[in-house]
């Protein structure tokens, strides 16, 4: 299990990011999204933060401001795996409830979601599970995607079949 406070960072890796973007347009943007990539668990660990902060001269109240705007950036290590449910119109009328509901109590992490988190990691670092406002594929509903495929009409047995499948190191 990798912690936050455990993750290593590569701050030579992390220099070559701020150089190669120096100056250049979104400068900020580009660094913090190329530093996600390369950082383990796909998150910005508040070490990583606070260099960038210091060889890019842009306040740390800054950075956060961007980081929190933008959905794709993470600041809690990510999972090997990504369930991502639709929460929309749509989906919940499919219901999208039950399957988030079934999902968060197979990894443990039902409570974090009712308390209106809007994302759980498994301690094991295996599966993040998240909502989406809406994928645009309301036809489809209930939508869930596992990584970057999209499953249309799913189904709570489906879902938990897939998931198993990925565990495994399978293909959904
Ligand atoms: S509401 Fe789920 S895809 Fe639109």
């Amino acid at each position: 299990m990798t912690k936050a406070t455990e993750t290593k960072i590569d701050l030579k890796k992390l220099d070559e990011i701020i150089i190669k973007n120096k100056g250049k347009q979104g400068e900020i943007l580009n660094i913090l999204e190329e530093a996600q990539k390369t950082i383990e668990h796909q998150f910005l660990p508040e070490a990583a933060l606070n260099h960038i902060a210091v060889q890019t001269g842009v306040p740390l109240s800054k950075i956060y401001n961007i980081i929190t705007f933008y959905s794709f950036f993470n600041l809690k290590p990510q999972g090997d795996h990504t369930i991502t449910v639709c929460r929309g119109t749509a989906c919940h009328t499919r219901g999208s409830k039950a399957l988030l509901d079934d999902i968060g109590m197979l990894m443990g992490g039902s409570k974090e979601l009712e308390d209106g988190e809007p994302s759980f990691t498994t301690p094991d670092n295996k599966f993040t599970i998240r909502t989406v406002a809406c994928f645009g594929q309301c036809a489809l509903a209930p939508v869930v995607a596992i990584d970057e495929v999209i499953h249309s009409h799913m189904t709570v047995t489906k879902l938990q079949k897939l998931v198993a499948i990925v565990a495994k190191g399978g293909k959904n």
